[in-house]
C-alpha cells in the first residue's frame, strides 16, 4: 500500500537508511580513538618500523594477510586474543584485509626470531615448505630513504629523535620490515592463554607410540613439514639447536613442542594434535 504513495515511501526509507548509518557509521566517532578506547601500552611506530609499514603496504602483503583477529574460537584459538580497536591507534590507514591467503599477522611479533624472518622473506620455502608466499628478496638490496622517513613521521606526528633518524642510514627495506613484523602485537603483554596448553594435550609420561617404525615414519614427515626450517632438514641446527636423540624426556620433548619456547624464538605446535606430536616424539627419540 506504501508503494502508492511514493513521497511517503521516500521519508519512511531515507530515515530507515539514515538510522542505519548513524548507528554505524557516525556513532563510532565518539568511542574509537576516545580516551575510554585508548590502551596505554599501545605506542606509535618508531622510523624504522614505520618505513617497514609503508613497504608492506607497497609489497600489497595485505591482499594475503589480515591483522585483524576476530573475537571468534578458531581465530582466538590459533592467534590469540582478539584484537581490540585501541590496537590500531596508530594504524593509518588500517591494514586489518579481509582476505587470508596466509595467517593473520596482528599478533606476529616474538612469535619467530629476527633470523627466521629474514630467511621467510627472502625464501620462504626455506622456512615453510609448502607455502605458496611470494619471495621478497629484493628489500635486501633497497636502502631506506631517511629524509623521506622524516617527513613521514612528521605528518603522522609520531616521536623520533635525531639518533633515531641518523640509525636509519644504511637499513635496508628488509631491516625496517622485519622491525616491523617484530612490533605487531607486542605492545599488550602476553596472555600466556596461547602457551601451556600441553599438560591437557599430553595425557601420558612415556610415549605411546615410541619405537613404532611406522610412527617414526610420519613423525619424520611431520618434522619435514614443521621444524626442518629452523632445526635443519638432518636436525643437526639452523636457527635452532640440534636435535639430537636421548637429550630430553618424551614428556619433556612433547611439552616443548606443543608450547613452543615463547621467549626463545621458537613456537608452538599444539595445534599438530596429540598424535602427530607424539610420531614427532618417536621420530626425534629414533636414532
Ligand atoms: C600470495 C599470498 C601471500 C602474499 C602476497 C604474502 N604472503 Fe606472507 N604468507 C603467505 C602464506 C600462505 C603463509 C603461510 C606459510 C608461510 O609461513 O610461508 C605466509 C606466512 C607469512 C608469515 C608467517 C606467519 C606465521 O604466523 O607463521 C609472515 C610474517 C608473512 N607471511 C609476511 C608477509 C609479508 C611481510 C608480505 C609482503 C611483503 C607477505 N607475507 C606477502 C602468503 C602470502
Ligand atoms: C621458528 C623456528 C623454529 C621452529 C619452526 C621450530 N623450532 Fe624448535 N627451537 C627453536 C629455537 C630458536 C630453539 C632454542 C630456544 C632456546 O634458546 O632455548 C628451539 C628449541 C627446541 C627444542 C629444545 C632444544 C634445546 O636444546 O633446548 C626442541 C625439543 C625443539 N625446539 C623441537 C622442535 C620441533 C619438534 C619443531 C617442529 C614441530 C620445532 N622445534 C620447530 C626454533 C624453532
Amino acid at each position: 500500500m506504501w508503494e502508492k504513495r511514493p513521497v511517503l515511501l521516500l521519508l519512511l526509507a531515507t530515515a530507515a537508511i539514515l538510522v542505519g548509518t548513524i548507528v554505524t557509521m557516525v556513532l563510532p566517532f565518539f568511542w574509537v580513538n576516545t580516551e575510554a578506547d585508548a590502551i596505554a601500552e599501545v605506542t606509535p611506530y618508531t622510523a624504522l618500523e614505520n618505513e617497514g609499514r609503508d613497504i608492506y603496504v607497497r609489497e600489497g602483503c595485505n591482499n594475503c594477510h589480515s591483522q585483524l583477529i576476530r573475537p571468534l574460537a578458531p581465530d582466538v584459538k590459533r592467534y590469540g586474543p582478539y584484537s581490540r580497536s585501541g590496537e590500531f591507534a596508530y594504524d593509518r590507514p588500517f591494514l586489518w584485509g579481509s582476505r587470508r591467503g596466509g595467517p593473520d599477522l596482528a599478533r606476529i611479533g616474538n612469535k619467530y626470531s629476527d633470523e627466521w624472518h629474514y630467511r621467510h622473506m627472502v625464501d620462504p620455502r626455506s622456512m615453510v615448505p609448502e607455502t605458496n608466499m611470494p619471495e621478497y628478496s629484493w628489500l635486501n638490496d633497497a636502502k631506506v630513504d631517511a629524509a623521506f622517513a622524516v617527513r613521514k613521521m612528521d605528518v603522522l606526528g609520531f616521536p623520533y629523535t635525531q639518533g633515531d633518524i641518523t640509525a636509519l642510514e644504511g637499513k635496508t627495506e628488509m631491516d625496517a620490515m622485519v622491525a616491523y613484523l617484530q612490533k605487531l602485537g607486542t605492545d599488550l603483554p602476553r596472555t600466556g592463554k596461547a602457551a601451556d596448553k600441553a599438560k591437557g594435550l599430553r595425557k601420558a609420561e612415556e610415549n605411546p607410540l615410541g619405537g613404532d617404525p611406522a610412527a617414526i615414519a610420519e613423525g619424520k614427515d611431520v618434522y619435514a613439514g614443521n621444524c626442518a626450517g629452523c632445526h635443519g632438514a638432518d636436525r643437526g641446527g639452523n636457527i635452532g639447536p640440534e636435535l639430537a636423540p636421548g637429550d630430553f624426556e618424551d614428556d619433556e620433548l612433547f611439552d616443548t613442542i606443543a608450547d613452543g619456547l615463547p621467549d626463545d624464538g621458537m613456537p608452538g605446535f599444539s595445534r599438530l594434535g596429540r598424535d602427530r606430536i607424539w610420531k614427532l616424539v618417536a621420530f626425534l627419540q629414533a636414532e
